[in-house]
Order: structure tokens, then C-alpha cells, then sequence
């Protein structure tokens, strides 16, 4: 046996003392991580919803005279838009108020950019701006990081090549980089959307801008309208047909006069989402969330926790231009696992990561149905959730397009892992909340992705008695 004088022993207990104790702070060290948490409480405004602050950016630089955006989400994706509209000769500016102003150059008067055009981690950015860029008589190369370089552009270079703009792409697999040479007079055509996409949709109608004709864009299914919305807004002429096997047909007239306008963007129920999962499944909660955007298509998160027994209510709704809005009070809640229809996978497309954290700590089993978009997000989210959930020491079963989670019945689960993000905020975010039910921490391998569309996140979190450690 070793033998160490008495002193040199102590120092070494010490050590070995201190390290047991602060085990989980090595494990996770400089690494976002959140532990069980007491009850949450307080009032919050998230930041603002992102697919209307890109398209606020996008429209208002097409529109002629200046728009001015209250609560423009500042996240690394819309700065992405901001700065590629830049690049173009838009001038964007944040003014003394915090109020963003686009001067806009008129339709057809975007300028040939002298640089890449850096999407970072959006794929909104990019699929929207493909659409408005091939409109002009452009030449741009679009670039992204990792993650968005692995994300299908073909959805969206298909109908674009239809109304006579091309692309180039070095790997021919239509994934970034890809360069596009738009023309000033692309063709209106009228386009069935294989998958049910908004940026798809919307990338159609915003090179539909440019063309002498009518496009029209039917969908499977009704997708976030935002775009069609705020074009309406600013002066276009947009005919919507509701069909009655629950598709929809937009009918767009091309080279109409856009007028700027004053838009507030709402906060986005898309990160409103973690929050109320946050409080539905830690004991004692009751928060409130001010002014989010509850555009009706937007709102399956809430419909699929309503099912499963959340105690959630909506009051002050109201329209602020054009969209639905509204204050959320969250009060934590038992709740049971339920099946989620493909119907509704259009509706909550980007919360199905946090609905699986309440699924997690749900009595009974929860599957969700049509999901196999979820592959082709920022990363593959059903495996990711999976692998996650798992080394939670959660039970999950997945298939190409479906996922089943067995709840723990508001037990809180395991945890006691480090969760693989692959560049996701939203997979980061939603391993967070679930820490705040962990009977161990939850750590996640890269919190930098949270700043892409919810710069705050922790402290706003922590504000309301969470326990994350990071900014
Ligand atoms: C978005 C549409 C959705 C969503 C994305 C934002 C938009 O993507 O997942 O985060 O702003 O149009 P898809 O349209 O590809 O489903």
C-alpha cells in the first residue's frame, strides 16, 4: 500500500472530496447545462417571431419608401437576411429607438452583391431570399454554415428553374453552395408544393413578384401565412382558396406597387414554446407571456398541450397588422400522452423537440404522426430527440416519419447526460427545459445555435427560477 505523509493525504482527500462534490459542474465545464429547478414564476416577452422579422427585412426592401420594424427579432438569422439585404444595396438600419428601417429600392431594384451571400444557419434566409434574388438580374452565390449546407434546396431551385432562373452548384446536389442567376422577368407559373412548406411557398410568391402574369402555389395543406399576409399589407393582390380536402391555392398578380409600412412584430410562439413547456411540467409554475403572435397556423403546440391536459390560458387576443396576438398565462400541470395527427404537423412544424419534452414527463405514451420533415431541419430532429431522450434514460421509438415517447407521469426523468445538438437551437433549447425535470443535469454540447433565433434564452429562463448556467 502507498504510504503519504499525513499532510500530503489531507490534500489529497480534499481534492478527491471536492471533485465528488462539484462532479457535475467538471462534466458538463463549459458547457450549457440545467438542473431541477424550484418553481418557476414571473411575466416575460420572448423575442420576436422570426419568419415575420425575415419577412419584414425582405419585403420592405422591395417596397418602395421606408419601413420601420418595431421588435424585429436580432437573432443571427434575421441579422443573416439583414446583412445579404445589405450586400444588395438595401440599407438597414437600427435606429436610437431600437426601431429597424429599411429604405427600400422598389421592386427590381436589388444591385448585384460583390460578395458571398452568408446564410449562417437559416434556411429561411436562404430559400426566401433564393425567391426574391431571382427575381432580379442577379448573379449571387449563397453559402451557409454546416448545417445549412446539409439542408435540401432542390424544394426550392425546382420551381424556381421553372420560372426561368438557374442554378449552379459545383456537387449537383442542390445543397449550398449554390449559385442563382435570376432574371428580371421570370415566368408566373402555377406550382403544386410536393411537401407542405412555407419557405417554399413563400420563395415561389416572392419571385412571383417580379413576373407580368399570375403565379398561383397550391399546398397539401395550409401552411404559415405570414408572407401573404404582409404582402396584402403592403398593397399586393393575393386571392386565397380553401379547398375542401384541406388544401389551399394562393393566387399571386406579379409587378405590383409595394408600399412600406410600420410593422410590430409579435414574439415568437415558436420560442414562447420552451418557456410554457418549462412551467406546464415543473411543479408549482405559473407564468405569463406577453404579446405572442398566435397566428391560427402557427398554433399546434398549443392545441396538442391543451389535449394533453395543460392548463393554459389566452387572454388580451388582438390583431396587430394582420397578425393575431395575444398574452399566454402557463400554470404547471399533470399530463397525459397523446397522439399527434399528421393534420397538425404544419402547424407546430418547429416545436415538435419541446413537445417531446413534455411528452417525457407525460402519464402514458405520446406519437406523433407525419413528422418526417423534421429530418430536413436544421438537423435531423427525430434522431436527434431520440438519442437525446435516451441517454435520459427516456423510452422512444421512431420510424421515418413518426416518433413515441413513454412519459414518466410527471416523475421528472433520469437525465444525467450531455445531449448532441448538430448545430440545432432548437434541440439545445428544448434538452435545457428538460434538465428543469431532471432527476440529474442536462447538459448540452454546444448552446451557441441558441443565439440563431433566441438570444437570451438562459437568462430570461433563469429570470423566471430556472437553473441554466451559461451567459
Ligand atoms: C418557416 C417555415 C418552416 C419552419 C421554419 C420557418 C418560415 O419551414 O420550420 O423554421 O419562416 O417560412 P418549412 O416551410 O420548410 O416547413
Amino acid at each position: 500500500m502507498r504510504m503519504l505523509p499525513a499532510s500530503q493525504a489531507l490534500e489529497e482527500n480534499r481534492l478527491r472530496c471536492f471533485i465528488k462534490s462539484n462532479f457535475w459542474i467538471f462534466l458538463f465545464m463549459g458547457k450549457p447545462v440545467s438542473t431541477a429547478s424550484g418553481p418557476l414564476s414571473g411575466t416575460i416577452s420572448v423575442p420576436g417571431d422570426k419568419s415575420i422579422s425575415h419577412r419584414a427585412l425582405m419585403l420592405g426592401a422591395v417596397a418602395v419608401g421606408q419601413t420601420r420594424i418595431h421588435g424585429l427579432l436580432e437573432g443571427e438569422d434575421v441579422l443573416a437576411t439583414a446583412t445579404a439585404l445589405g450586400a444588395m444595396g438595401v440599407r438597414v438600419e437600427k435606429d436610437a429607438n431600437a426601431i429597424w428601417v429599411v429604405d427600400g429600392v422598389g421592386l427590381g431594384g436589388l444591385a448585384q452583391p460583390g460578395q458571398e451571400l452568408d446564410m449562417g444557419n437559416s434556411g429561411t434566409a436562404a430559400r426566401l431570399l433564393m425567391g426574391l434574388v431571382g427575381g432580379h438580374e442577379i448573379t449571387a452565390t449563397f453559402v451557409g454554415d454546416k448545417s445549412l449546407s446539409g439542408r435540401p434546396m432542390k424544394r426550392v431551385s425546382d420551381p424556381l428553374t421553372q420560372m426561368g432562373i438557374s442554378f449552379e452548384n459545383e456537387k449537383n446536389d442542390y445543397c449550398l453552395p449554390l449559385t442563382i442567376h435570376g432574371t428580371g422577368q421570370p415566368i408566373p407559373i402555377s406550382y403544386t408544393l410536393p411537401v407542405a412548406s412555407a419557405q417554399v411557398k413563400s420563395a415561389v410568391m416572392l419571385a412571383g413578384l417580379s413576373t407580368p402574369g399570375i403565379t398561383t402555389v397550391i399546398e397539401p395543406r395550409a401552411t404559415r401565412d405570414h408572407t401573404e399576409k404582409m404582402l396584402v399589407a403592403l398593397g399586393a393582390n393575393i386571392k386565397i382558396n380553401d379547398m375542401e380536402n384541406g388544401s389551399r391555392e394562393i393566387s399571386l398578380t406579379g409587378q405590383p406597387e409595394l408600399t412600406a409600412i410600420e410593422i410590430t412584430v409579435p414574439a415568437d410562439i415558436s420560442s414562447a414554446a420552451f418557456p410554457i413547456v418549462a412551467a406546464l411540467v415543473v411543479p408549482g409554475s405559473k407564468i405569463t407571456l406577453k404579446n405572442v403572435g398566435l397566428n391560427p397556423l402557427r398554433t399546434g403546440l398549443i392545441d396538442s398541450l391543451l389535449e394533453m391536459g395543460g392548463n393554459i390560458e389566452i387572454t388580451n387576443q388582438h390583431l396587430e397588422a394582420g397578425e393575431e396576438v395575444g398574452d399566454i398565462m402557463v400554470s404547471a400541470s399533470a399530463l397525459k400522452g397523446i397522439n399527434v395527427p399528421p393534420s397538425r404537423a404544419p402547424s407546430m412544424i418547429d416545436e415538435y423537440p419541446v413537445l417531446a419534452m413534455a411528452a417525457a414527463m407525460a402519464t402514458g405514451t405520446t406519437r406523433m404522426e407525419g413528422v418526417g420533415e423534421l429530418r430536413v431541419k436544421e438537423s435531423d430532429r427525430l434522431s436527434a430527440v431520440e438519442a437525446g431522450l435516451k441517454s435520459c434514460g427516456v423510452a422512444v421509438r421512431s420510424g421515418d416519419d413518426w416518433m413515441e415517447i413513454d412519459g414518466s407521469g410527471g416523475d421528472g426523468v433520469p437525465g444525467g447526460a450531455t445531449i448532441k445538438t448538430h448545430l440545432d437551437h432548437r434541440i439545445a433549447m428544448a434538452f435545457l427545459v428538460l434538465g428543469l425535470v431532471g432527476k440529474k443535469p442536462i447538459g448540452v454540447d454546444d448552446g451557441s445555435p441558441i443565439d440563431t433565433s433566441f438570444p437570451g434564452f438562459t437568462r430570461l429562463m433563469n429570470g423566471l427560477g430556472a437553473n441554466m448556467s451559461r451567459d
